[in-house]
Protein backbone atom coordinates (compact mmCIF):
# COMPACT_ATOMS: atom_id res chain seq x y z
CA UNK A 1 0.00 0.00 0.00
CA UNK A 2 1.37 3.52 -0.86
CA UNK A 3 1.60 5.89 2.15
CA UNK A 4 -0.74 8.70 1.11
CA UNK A 5 -1.53 11.94 3.51
CA UNK A 6 -4.68 13.24 2.83
CA UNK A 7 -5.67 17.31 3.95
CA UNK A 8 -9.55 17.39 5.08
CA UNK A 9 -11.76 20.02 5.28
CA UNK A 10 -15.13 19.60 6.60
CA UNK A 11 -17.67 23.00 6.54
CA UNK A 12 -20.94 21.70 6.09
CA UNK A 13 -22.47 23.57 9.19
CA UNK A 14 -21.43 25.75 12.15
CA UNK A 15 -17.64 24.13 12.32
CA UNK A 16 -15.16 25.62 10.22
CA UNK A 17 -12.22 22.47 10.25
CA UNK A 18 -9.48 21.13 8.66
CA UNK A 19 -7.43 18.05 9.66
CA UNK A 20 -3.79 16.32 8.33
CA UNK A 21 -4.38 12.78 8.30
CA UNK A 22 -0.83 10.19 7.30
CA UNK A 23 -2.97 6.77 6.16
CA UNK A 24 -5.21 6.73 9.31
CA UNK A 25 -3.82 8.43 11.61
CA UNK A 26 -4.80 11.90 12.60
CA UNK A 27 -1.55 14.17 12.83
CA UNK A 28 -3.96 17.65 13.11
CA UNK A 29 -7.54 18.55 13.41
CA UNK A 30 -8.13 22.06 14.37
CA UNK A 31 -11.96 22.93 14.73
CA UNK A 32 -13.08 26.34 15.00
CA UNK A 33 -17.01 26.47 16.00
CA UNK A 34 -18.69 29.32 14.95
CA UNK A 35 -19.78 31.48 17.62
CA UNK A 36 -21.99 34.04 16.18
CA UNK A 37 -25.10 31.81 15.78
CA UNK A 38 -25.39 31.78 19.86
CA UNK A 39 -27.50 35.06 19.78
CA UNK A 40 -29.89 33.28 17.45
CA UNK A 41 -30.67 29.98 19.06
CA UNK A 42 -29.11 28.34 16.23
CA UNK A 43 -27.52 28.31 12.75
CA UNK A 44 -28.02 31.39 10.45
CA UNK A 45 -26.77 30.11 6.77
CA UNK A 46 -25.74 32.92 5.33
CA UNK A 47 -23.54 33.85 8.51
CA UNK A 48 -21.99 30.42 8.39
CA UNK A 49 -21.17 30.24 4.84
CA UNK A 50 -19.16 34.02 5.43
CA UNK A 51 -17.29 32.80 8.90
CA UNK A 52 -15.69 29.64 6.72
CA UNK A 53 -14.89 32.22 3.86
CA UNK A 54 -12.81 34.13 6.64
CA UNK A 55 -11.92 31.06 8.48
CA UNK A 56 -10.87 28.46 6.81
CA UNK A 57 -7.50 29.44 4.65
CA UNK A 58 -6.31 30.03 7.97
CA UNK A 59 -7.48 26.75 9.58
CA UNK A 60 -5.67 24.84 6.63
CA UNK A 61 -2.47 26.71 7.44
CA UNK A 62 -3.08 25.98 10.90
CA UNK A 63 -3.74 21.82 10.01
CA UNK A 64 -0.56 21.72 8.45
CA UNK A 65 1.40 23.68 10.40
CA UNK A 66 0.59 21.32 13.25
CA UNK A 67 1.04 18.48 11.37
CA UNK A 68 4.74 19.76 10.41
CA UNK A 69 3.90 19.65 6.71
CA UNK A 70 3.83 21.71 3.66
CA UNK A 71 1.09 22.00 1.01
CA UNK A 72 3.56 20.07 -1.53
CA UNK A 73 3.38 17.47 1.18
CA UNK A 74 0.00 16.35 0.53
CA UNK A 75 -1.07 13.28 -1.89
CA UNK A 76 -4.64 14.65 -1.74
CA UNK A 77 -7.68 16.61 -0.50
CA UNK A 78 -10.63 15.38 1.21
CA UNK A 79 -13.80 17.40 1.17
CA UNK A 80 -17.31 17.36 3.01
CA UNK A 81 -19.87 17.52 -0.19
CA UNK A 82 -23.55 16.75 1.72
CA UNK A 83 -25.36 16.78 3.50
CA UNK A 84 -25.33 20.02 5.31
CA UNK A 85 -25.96 23.67 4.11
CA UNK A 86 -25.70 24.78 0.42
CA UNK A 87 -23.96 28.21 1.10
CA UNK A 88 -21.08 26.63 3.86
CA UNK A 89 -20.48 23.19 1.60
CA UNK A 90 -19.78 25.51 -1.16
CA UNK A 91 -16.88 27.18 0.95
CA UNK A 92 -15.31 23.90 1.38
CA UNK A 93 -15.55 22.64 -1.73
CA UNK A 94 -14.54 25.78 -3.60
CA UNK A 95 -11.15 25.88 -1.49
CA UNK A 96 -10.78 22.09 -2.23
CA UNK A 97 -10.95 22.25 -5.48
CA UNK A 98 -8.30 25.10 -6.02
CA UNK A 99 -6.01 23.40 -3.73
CA UNK A 100 -6.44 20.06 -5.66
CA UNK A 101 -6.18 21.76 -9.24
CA UNK A 102 -2.90 23.81 -8.09
CA UNK A 103 -1.28 21.60 -6.43
CA UNK A 104 -1.84 18.59 -9.27
CA UNK A 105 -3.27 16.52 -7.13
CA UNK A 106 -6.81 14.54 -6.90
CA UNK A 107 -9.58 15.40 -4.94
CA UNK A 108 -12.77 13.08 -3.31
CA UNK A 109 -16.00 14.63 -1.72
CA UNK A 110 -16.94 12.93 1.49
CA UNK A 111 -20.62 12.44 2.59
CA UNK A 112 -20.40 14.45 6.19
CA UNK A 113 -22.13 10.84 7.48
CA UNK A 114 -19.75 8.85 6.04
CA UNK A 115 -17.21 11.10 7.83
CA UNK A 116 -19.24 10.37 11.28
CA UNK A 117 -19.11 6.68 10.95
CA UNK A 118 -15.54 6.51 9.90
CA UNK A 119 -14.47 8.37 12.27
CA UNK A 120 -15.34 5.59 15.17
CA UNK A 121 -15.00 2.81 12.68
CA UNK A 122 -11.27 3.83 11.19
CA UNK A 123 -9.55 3.64 14.25
CA UNK A 124 -6.52 0.73 14.54
CA UNK A 125 -7.43 -2.27 14.47
CA UNK A 126 -10.12 -1.54 11.86
CA UNK A 127 -13.61 -3.05 12.44
CA UNK A 128 -14.33 -6.00 10.64
CA UNK A 129 -17.75 -5.71 8.49
CA UNK A 130 -20.28 -6.39 8.66
CA UNK A 131 -21.13 -4.04 11.50
CA UNK A 132 -24.31 -1.38 12.31
CA UNK A 133 -23.68 2.09 12.86
CA UNK A 134 -25.59 4.37 14.87
CA UNK A 135 -26.03 7.48 14.02
CA UNK A 136 -27.15 10.79 16.51
CA UNK A 137 -26.55 14.47 15.41
CA UNK A 138 -27.72 17.78 15.08
CA UNK A 139 -29.57 16.62 11.98
CA UNK A 140 -29.48 13.11 11.56
CA UNK A 141 -30.87 9.69 13.89
CA UNK A 142 -29.72 6.96 11.53
CA UNK A 143 -29.45 3.47 11.98
CA UNK A 144 -26.86 1.62 9.16
CA UNK A 145 -25.87 -1.58 7.88
CA UNK A 146 -22.52 -1.25 6.80
CA UNK A 147 -22.34 -5.05 5.30
CA UNK A 148 -18.30 -4.59 3.68
CA UNK A 149 -16.81 -1.03 3.08
CA UNK A 150 -18.48 1.91 1.85
CA UNK A 151 -21.73 0.33 1.23
CA UNK A 152 -24.00 1.52 3.74
CA UNK A 153 -27.60 0.07 4.23
CA UNK A 154 -30.41 2.50 5.89
CA UNK A 155 -32.35 0.47 8.12
CA UNK A 156 -33.74 2.98 10.64
CA UNK A 157 -34.23 6.80 10.49
CA UNK A 158 -36.33 9.29 12.57
CA UNK A 159 -39.58 10.13 11.00
CA UNK A 160 -39.68 13.84 12.96
CA UNK A 161 -36.80 15.59 14.63
CA UNK A 162 -33.10 14.21 15.08
CA UNK A 163 -31.71 13.42 18.53
CA UNK A 164 -29.38 16.32 19.12
CA UNK A 165 -32.39 18.94 17.59
CA UNK A 166 -34.50 16.90 20.61
CA UNK A 167 -31.20 17.81 22.94
CA UNK A 168 -31.07 21.32 21.33
CA UNK A 169 -34.93 22.09 21.82
CA UNK A 170 -35.17 20.99 25.16
CA UNK A 171 -32.21 22.96 26.18
CA UNK A 172 -34.56 25.89 24.98
CA UNK A 173 -37.49 24.79 26.71
CA UNK A 174 -35.71 24.62 29.98
CA UNK A 175 -33.41 28.27 29.09
CA UNK A 176 -30.48 26.34 29.52
CA UNK A 177 -28.34 27.64 25.94
CA UNK A 178 -27.25 26.87 23.05
CA UNK A 179 -26.10 24.07 21.64
CA UNK A 180 -27.83 22.04 24.48
CA UNK A 181 -26.59 18.35 24.08
CA UNK A 182 -23.82 19.59 26.12
CA UNK A 183 -25.77 22.02 28.63
CA UNK A 184 -28.45 19.56 29.14
CA UNK A 185 -26.01 16.68 30.20
CA UNK A 186 -24.32 19.15 32.50
CA UNK A 187 -27.64 19.92 34.18
CA UNK A 188 -28.71 16.14 34.34
CA UNK A 189 -25.71 15.14 36.32
CA UNK A 190 -27.59 17.37 39.71
CA UNK A 191 -30.66 15.38 38.47
CA UNK A 192 -32.91 12.00 39.20
CA UNK A 193 -33.45 10.32 35.49
CA UNK A 194 -36.73 8.68 37.16
CA UNK A 195 -38.25 11.70 38.02
CA UNK A 196 -40.39 12.56 35.36
CA UNK A 197 -41.57 9.74 33.39
CA UNK A 198 -41.73 11.01 29.40
CA UNK A 199 -42.56 8.99 26.47
CA UNK A 200 -40.12 6.45 24.39
CA UNK A 201 -41.95 6.66 21.00
CA UNK A 202 -41.81 3.56 19.26
CA UNK A 203 -40.54 1.20 21.19
CA UNK A 204 -43.19 -1.14 21.04
CA UNK A 205 -43.20 -1.73 17.26
CA UNK A 206 -41.40 -4.30 15.52
CA UNK A 207 -39.43 -1.28 13.12
CA UNK A 208 -36.01 0.67 13.66
CA UNK A 209 -37.70 3.70 12.83
CA UNK A 210 -37.34 6.65 15.87
CA UNK A 211 -39.17 10.03 16.38
CA UNK A 212 -38.26 12.19 19.16
CA UNK A 213 -40.75 15.06 18.65
CA UNK A 214 -43.34 13.85 20.74
CA UNK A 215 -40.54 13.72 23.71
CA UNK A 216 -39.96 17.30 23.07
CA UNK A 217 -43.58 18.31 23.01
CA UNK A 218 -44.18 16.29 26.59
CA UNK A 219 -41.36 18.29 28.42
CA UNK A 220 -42.51 21.39 27.13
CA UNK A 221 -46.65 20.77 28.21
CA UNK A 222 -44.93 19.40 31.46
CA UNK A 223 -42.53 22.52 31.70
CA UNK A 224 -45.56 24.55 31.03
CA UNK A 225 -48.58 22.80 32.90
CA UNK A 226 -45.96 23.80 36.71
CA UNK A 227 -45.92 27.21 35.79
CA UNK A 228 -49.11 28.05 35.00
CA UNK A 229 -49.83 26.41 38.50
CA UNK A 230 -46.94 28.12 39.71
CA UNK A 231 -45.86 25.02 40.85
CA UNK A 232 -41.98 24.97 41.13
CA UNK A 233 -40.48 22.10 39.69
CA UNK A 234 -36.33 20.56 39.34
CA UNK A 235 -34.90 21.47 36.04
CA UNK A 236 -31.97 19.03 36.93
CA UNK A 237 -34.64 16.72 37.21
CA UNK A 238 -36.32 17.15 33.81
CA UNK A 239 -32.96 17.17 32.33
CA UNK A 240 -31.90 14.10 33.35
CA UNK A 241 -35.59 11.88 32.98
CA UNK A 242 -35.32 13.65 29.28
CA UNK A 243 -32.01 12.35 28.66
CA UNK A 244 -32.74 9.22 29.74
CA UNK A 245 -35.58 8.81 27.56
CA UNK A 246 -33.64 9.63 24.46
CA UNK A 247 -30.76 7.29 25.61
CA UNK A 248 -32.97 4.19 26.20
CA UNK A 249 -34.34 4.66 22.85
CA UNK A 250 -31.17 5.12 21.09
CA UNK A 251 -30.01 1.93 22.82
CA UNK A 252 -33.34 -0.16 22.42
CA UNK A 253 -33.56 0.37 18.91
CA UNK A 254 -29.48 -0.14 18.35
CA UNK A 255 -29.91 -3.45 19.65
CA UNK A 256 -33.09 -4.23 18.11
CA UNK A 257 -31.07 -3.67 15.08
CA UNK A 258 -28.24 -5.78 15.73
CA UNK A 259 -30.26 -8.63 16.70
CA UNK A 260 -32.51 -8.43 12.93
CA UNK A 261 -29.11 -8.55 10.94
CA UNK A 262 -27.24 -10.44 12.91
CA UNK A 263 -23.82 -8.39 14.04
CA UNK A 264 -22.01 -8.36 16.57
CA UNK A 265 -20.11 -4.89 16.55
CA UNK A 266 -21.55 -1.46 16.74
CA UNK A 267 -19.95 1.80 15.42
CA UNK A 268 -21.31 4.96 17.27
CA UNK A 269 -21.30 8.12 15.45
CA UNK A 270 -22.06 11.97 15.64
CA UNK A 271 -22.49 14.69 18.21
CA UNK A 272 -24.84 13.06 20.46
CA UNK A 273 -22.39 10.34 21.25
CA UNK A 274 -20.21 12.50 23.03
CA UNK A 275 -23.14 12.46 26.10
CA UNK A 276 -21.38 10.24 28.60
CA UNK A 277 -24.60 8.95 30.11
CA UNK A 278 -24.97 7.68 26.81
CA UNK A 279 -21.58 6.09 27.01
CA UNK A 280 -21.74 4.50 29.97
CA UNK A 281 -25.60 2.48 29.33
CA UNK A 282 -24.32 1.45 25.61
CA UNK A 283 -21.08 0.17 26.99
CA UNK A 284 -22.41 -1.78 29.95
CA UNK A 285 -25.31 -2.99 27.88
CA UNK A 286 -22.45 -3.90 25.11
CA UNK A 287 -20.05 -6.21 27.94
CA UNK A 288 -23.30 -7.50 29.07
CA UNK A 289 -24.59 -9.17 25.23
CA UNK A 290 -21.04 -9.51 24.19
CA UNK A 291 -21.14 -7.17 21.70
CA UNK A 292 -17.76 -5.12 20.43
CA UNK A 293 -18.53 -1.74 20.30
CA UNK A 294 -16.97 1.43 19.03
CA UNK A 295 -17.07 4.80 20.33
CA UNK A 296 -14.83 8.06 18.78
CA UNK A 297 -12.95 9.89 21.03
CA UNK A 298 -15.35 12.92 21.79
CA UNK A 299 -13.58 15.15 19.72
CA UNK A 300 -14.06 12.91 16.59
CA UNK A 301 -18.01 12.73 17.40
CA UNK A 302 -18.98 16.42 16.51
CA UNK A 303 -18.33 17.82 13.11
CA UNK A 304 -14.58 18.10 12.86
CA UNK A 305 -12.59 17.80 9.16
CA UNK A 306 -10.28 14.55 11.15
CA UNK A 307 -13.07 12.35 10.16
CA UNK A 308 -13.70 13.49 6.83
CA UNK A 309 -10.06 13.04 6.22
CA UNK A 310 -10.20 9.77 7.02
CA UNK A 311 -13.15 8.73 5.28
CA UNK A 312 -11.59 10.17 1.88
CA UNK A 313 -7.89 8.94 2.65
CA UNK A 314 -10.22 5.09 2.58
CA UNK A 315 -11.84 5.93 -0.73
CA UNK A 316 -8.38 7.92 -2.85
CA UNK A 317 -6.60 4.22 -1.34
CA UNK A 318 -9.17 2.77 -3.21
CA UNK A 319 -8.26 4.51 -6.04
CA UNK A 320 -11.90 6.60 -6.53
CA UNK A 321 -11.71 10.71 -7.10
CA UNK A 322 -14.10 13.53 -7.96
CA UNK A 323 -13.91 15.33 -10.91
CA UNK A 324 -13.87 19.55 -10.92
CA UNK A 325 -17.26 19.63 -12.20
CA UNK A 326 -18.47 17.84 -8.25
CA UNK A 327 -21.59 19.87 -6.80
CA UNK A 328 -22.40 20.18 -3.35
CA UNK A 329 -25.51 17.95 -2.30
CA UNK A 330 -27.28 19.40 0.46
CA UNK A 331 -29.58 16.07 1.16
CA UNK A 332 -26.79 13.87 -0.30
CA UNK A 333 -27.68 10.26 1.21
CA UNK A 334 -25.25 7.65 2.74
CA UNK A 335 -26.72 5.12 0.19
CA UNK A 336 -25.66 7.02 -2.83
CA UNK A 337 -22.81 4.05 -3.29
CA UNK A 338 -25.23 0.91 -3.19
CA UNK A 339 -26.98 2.45 -6.42
O1 LIG B 1 -22.57 15.79 14.69
P1 LIG B 1 -22.78 17.19 15.11
O2 LIG B 1 -21.60 17.99 15.59
O3 LIG B 1 -23.43 18.04 13.97
C1 LIG B 1 -24.30 17.54 13.04
O4 LIG B 1 -23.83 16.96 12.03
O5 LIG B 1 -25.52 17.70 13.28
O6 LIG B 1 -23.90 17.14 16.25
C2 LIG B 1 -24.33 18.26 16.94
C3 LIG B 1 -25.41 17.84 17.90
C4 LIG B 1 -26.13 19.01 18.55
O7 LIG B 1 -27.52 18.81 18.44
C5 LIG B 1 -25.68 18.94 19.99
O8 LIG B 1 -26.64 19.44 20.92
C6 LIG B 1 -25.42 17.46 20.18
O9 LIG B 1 -24.85 17.05 18.97
N1 LIG B 1 -24.51 17.20 21.31
C7 LIG B 1 -24.86 16.52 22.41
C8 LIG B 1 -23.73 16.56 23.28
N2 LIG B 1 -22.74 17.26 22.66
C9 LIG B 1 -23.24 17.63 21.44
N3 LIG B 1 -26.01 15.90 22.75
C10 LIG B 1 -26.05 15.30 23.96
N4 LIG B 1 -25.04 15.31 24.86
C11 LIG B 1 -23.86 15.93 24.57
N5 LIG B 1 -22.86 15.94 25.44
ZN1 LIG C 1 -22.25 16.13 11.78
Amino acid sequence: MMHMTVLGIETSCDETSAAVVNDQAILSNIIRTQTIHQNYGGVVPEFASRAHLKQLVPIINMALAEAELSLCDLDGIAVTHGPGLAGSLLVGLGVAKGLALSLNIPFIGVNHIEGHIVAGAGESPAIDHPYIAMVASGGHSLLIFVEKPCSYKIIGQTIDDAAGEAFDKVAKVLELGYPGGPLIEKKAREGNDQAVNFPRALLDKNNLDFSFSGLKTSVLYYVQNKKRRAETFSVADVAASFQKAVVDVLVEKSFRALGLYGCKQLVLAGGVIRNSALRAEFESRCAREQIVLRIPDPVLCTDNAGMIARAGHFRLQRGERSDFGLDVHPNLSIERDLA
